[in-house]
């Protein structure tokens, strides 16, 4: 008898459980499968990392909407599916996982936000808090106050970050400079602050400040929410790659200034006027033809010592990795306005171009890869001697020179020890471009025959 009933009882467990787990199944297709948006459960019904991030972006982005935050998708991995995307749709082939481009399996996701477009409200923190985010606000020095006249004091937002369930969302700060371009700080941790509250090795935004054109954004609904992304997402993908920004060294730059005294003569402002119109003019022919430069010699020089043109230079000059040169460069910069004065050497070696604007040249020297060093040629033109002026290996950061947003040797310090030696810092008026540089060597000599070619003064 006692065995009967463990077998009654046995089987009424079988057969209640079975119907709950029937009525669990029934209310999951019925109710659950229903709710809007992706419902990321695992085999065992439990919520997945999916689902968290998910949740999180769509909780962030209903306050953002609420606080009018002016924002965009800014983060490099959802980019990435995004773009990857738009190719694969080119190509018919559609998949359409519930998470597709903002469940990228990083414990993070980041945003940038217009910083001019936007009142800061405290208000907007507070509500964050009450929706059970944690929250983080890094701020930094304004540099948009900072000149060789006044150094900044003021703390401006740099960074929030919005911590829910440890998965945390990046806000980054972009502010408009007065170059016409959008720059953010890098993200500094206090002694006191929190370590573990985000990845910040893994973060997309923050190592360096970074400098961007600013792009177009759309609205569009990605994973069934509302986000602004950039309009072309390739472009803004490869500008992240290459954003970092130096900014200039105005405190050294004002001791320089104190026992330099800067010219303040008429001819030495008239000089950087001009010098600065063509560096402008200069920047917007190349950026047409899509061909990247950077500030070399002294243009270089002046902006790393004093964070501005040497007057007693008269010239300005720019380098550009011969891999770079395009033929009609010559044309387009005649287009704009600029006179061809000299051309010396050729594409395969020491190409050099030299044009003329309202009396100040621009001198365009072209940079040739070889191993670990890089190296650009000179020539003289009444000798045919060749030279060859040695640089270590460098990449390139954004900087500011005139108002204009500007590439520089990210290495700059390198750069113009190579050129000028350890004294880079004393003026030095009687400058002999063939014996003064630290990193001339004599190249030989053109041969006789080709100089109509190789050696064109106009
Ligand atoms: C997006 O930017 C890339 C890189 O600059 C460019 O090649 C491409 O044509 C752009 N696409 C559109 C649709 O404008």
């Amino acid at each position: 008898m006692p065995r009967m009933s463990r077998t009654a009882v046995l089987l009424l467990l079988i057969v209640s459980s079975s119907v709950f787990l029937l009525f669990q199944l029934y209310y999951y297709r019925k109710y659950v499968s229903k709710q809007p948006g992706p419902h990321l459960l695992n085999p065992a019904g439990h919520l997945t990392a999916s689902h968290v991030q998910w949740q999180t972006v769509k909780k962030f982005l209903a306050l953002a909407q609420h606080f009018k935050l002016p924002l965009f998708l800014a983060d490099t991995a959802a980019l990435s599916l995004l773009s990857q995307h738009a190719l694969q749709q080119h190509d018919r082939l559609e998949r359409e996982p519930p998470c597709s481009f903002l469940c990228t399996g990083r414990p993070f996701t980041s945003f940038a936000v217009y910083a001019n477009l936007w009142k800061y409200d405290p208000g907007f923190l507070l509500a964050a808090e009450q929706k059970g985010f944690e929250l983080l606000e890094l701020r930094g020095e304004d540099p948009r106050l900072a000149s060789l006249d006044t150094l900044s004091g003021e703390k401006i937002p740099l960074y929030f970050l919005f911590r829910l369930h440890s998965y945390v969302i990046q806000v980054v700060f972009l502010y408009e400079r007065s170059g016409n371009y959008l720059w953010h700080g890098a993200l500094r941790l206090k002694a006191d602050m929190d370590r573990s509250f985000a990845p910040f090795k893994l973060l997309d935004y923050g190592r360096h400040a970074g400098a961007y054109d600013r792009p177009q954004v759309v609205l569009t609904v990605l994973d069934n929410l509302d986000v602004r992304v950039p309009r072309n997402v390739t472009l803004f993908l490869a500008e992240q790659r290459q954003a970092r920004f130096l900014e200039c060294r105005y405190r050294d730059a004002r001791n320089f200034l104190q026992l330099y005294p800067d010219d303040s003569s008429a001819a030495a402002v008239d000089f950087r006027r001009k010098a600065k119109s063509l560096l402008h003019l200069a920047a917007r022919t190349l950026s047409h033809l899509g061909v990247p430069f950077w500030l070399s010699s002294g243009t270089c020089l002046g902006w790393f010592r004093q964070c501005n043109i040497i007057t007693y230079g008269r010239d300005v000059d720019i380098g550009i990795f011969i891999a770079d040169f395009r033929s009609d460069m010559i044309a387009a910069f005649r287009d704009a306005g600029l006179s061809l004065k000299h051309k010396f050497g050729k594409v395969e070696d020491s190409l050099e171009l030299s044009f003329l604007s309202d009396e100040v040249k621009l001198d365009i020297f072209f940079f040739y890869e070889e191993g670990d060093v890089v190296w650009n040629g000179g020539t003289q033109a009444k000798s045919g001697r060749k030279f060859k002026y040695i640089f270590p290996r460098f990449s390139l950061c954004w900087a500011e020179l005139l108002e204009l947003k500007v590439r520089v040797p990210c290495e700059t310090l390198d750069y113009l020890m190579a050129n000028y030696g350890t004294t880079w810092g004393v003026p030095v008026r009687s400058w002999d471009w063939k014996s003064s540089p630290s990193n001339v060597q004599e190249n030989g000599v053109w041969p006789l025959a080709e100089w109509s070619e190789l050696i064109q003064v106009y």
